[in-house]
């Protein structure tokens, strides 16, 4: 068992956690709320009666929603909000998101403005849930300007991890929450780094506790992204624009891997990096089993960062590493031509 406070939120980590969440409801307060679980149309048919039985003397109201990323929206948002109104769930309702990051950030921004704000219990289900989505109290959904443009900072009151949930994730699922764990081994933890790059494919209990750490740590550090938890960002910047130029036919994981392949390329192309980082960094993505190369217009790509939240004065910023595991600051302005020429060449 691994017990830690994140941003107000207490987080849990235990294999079967699950059979025991009524335990982890032990304040007055939760035990006398009535729950709303939110799931998907994947993870509700194998979870959700589980989570229903474990909630002992509430009565469970199981709102499932179909699964992907193209229904993190308003008109989801609407559905499920309709759905507790109809169910008759007062100030005194909890959500539980039962899912992956979809779940998590639709269901915590259901949460965040249900009767102006009830609590979030998260069990997340994914690993990118589990490491990434569910720590740190950002929730929203997806609008046709872009992702995650409509939200709100809503802290669960309890985030309970079961790493033993994974055994039922696909494969490409699991290789995709390698790449948010190889990203917290570069921008923290040097050991932690090397010990991704070792397990591979294969998560074990103490990676996902350790990542979940590493994002806890960095999270109380600066809750309001002012500084330190920009480095978060890491691979992201050039990764959001692979994802969206593949129209998001590659995966968030896949294309983040490729981004920060080429940002620590373009980290030491500056003298930012330290030399022989993007060749380790190369290695650890390969050993997870995820892609290093793209097909795209490099002009194409600089543009697509243009779009993005991180661009400050005109110069895109990126989160780039002085090593694996360091930092010498959160962010760095690139230029265009420095950009163009580390997107222009193939590892
Ligand atoms: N709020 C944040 O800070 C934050 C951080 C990172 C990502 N996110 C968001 O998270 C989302 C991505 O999360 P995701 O990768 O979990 O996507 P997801 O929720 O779509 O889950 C991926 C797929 O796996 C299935 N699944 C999940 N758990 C399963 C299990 N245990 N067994 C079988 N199937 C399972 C889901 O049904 C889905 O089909 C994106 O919307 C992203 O914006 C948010
Ligand atoms: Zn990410």
């Amino acid at each position: 068992v691994r017990e830690l406070d994140v941003a107000g939120s207490r987080v849990v980590i235990r294999d079967g956690a699950l059979n025991d969440l009524w335990a982890f409801f032990a304040t007055d307060r939760l035990r006398e709320h009535r729950a709303a679980i939110v799931t998907d149309s994947n993870v509700g048919p194998l979870y959700a009666a589980r989570v229903a039985a474990a909630l002992e003397t509430l009565v469970p109201v199981v709102i499932t929603i179909p699964a992907g990323e193209i229904h993190k929206t308003r008109e989801t948002w609407s559905r499920v909000t309709d759905e507790m109104l109809a169910n008759h769930i007062g100030r005194d309702g909890v959500v539980v998101a039962l899912g992956g990051g979809v779940v998590g950030d639709l269901a915590g921004f259901v949460a965040a403005t249900y009767l102006r704000g009830i609590p979030v219990v998260q069990i997340p289900t994914s690993l990118i849930a589990m490491i990434d989505a569910s720590i740190g109290g950002k929730t929203g959904v997806d609008v046709s300007a872009g992702k995650n443009l409509v939200g709100a900072f809503h802290p669960p009151t309890v985030i309970v991890v079961d790493p033993s949930l994974l055994a039922t994730l696909p494969e490409r699922e699991l290789r995709g929450g390698l790449a948010e764990a190889i990203k917290h081994g570069v921008i923290a933890d040097a050991a932690y780094f090397e010990r991704v790059a070792r397990e591979g494919r294969r998560p074990s209990f103490d990676l996902v506790a350790r990542s979940i750490e590493i994002k806890a740590e960095i999270v109380n550090a600066d809750p309001r992204e002012a500084g330190r938890r920009k480095v978060l960002n890491f691979g992201h910047t050039l990764g959001h624009a692979i994802e969206s130029a593949s129209e998001y036919t590659m995966s968030h994981g896949e294309a983040i891997a490729v981004g920060m392949s080429l940002e620590a390329r373009l980290g030491e192309s500056i003298g930012v990096t330290k030399r022989g980082t993007a060749d380790a960094v190369d290695s650890a993505i390969r050993a997870a089993g995820l892609p290093l190369s793209h097909t795209f217009d490099p002009a194409d790509l600089l543009r697509r960062t243009r779009g993005d939240k991180k661009v400050r004065a005109g110069n895109v910023e990126y989160a780039l590493p002085s090593e694996i595991g360091g930092f010498g600051s959160w962010t760095t302005p690139v230029d265009d031509a420095a950009v163009l020429s580390v997107l222009g060449r193939s590892p």
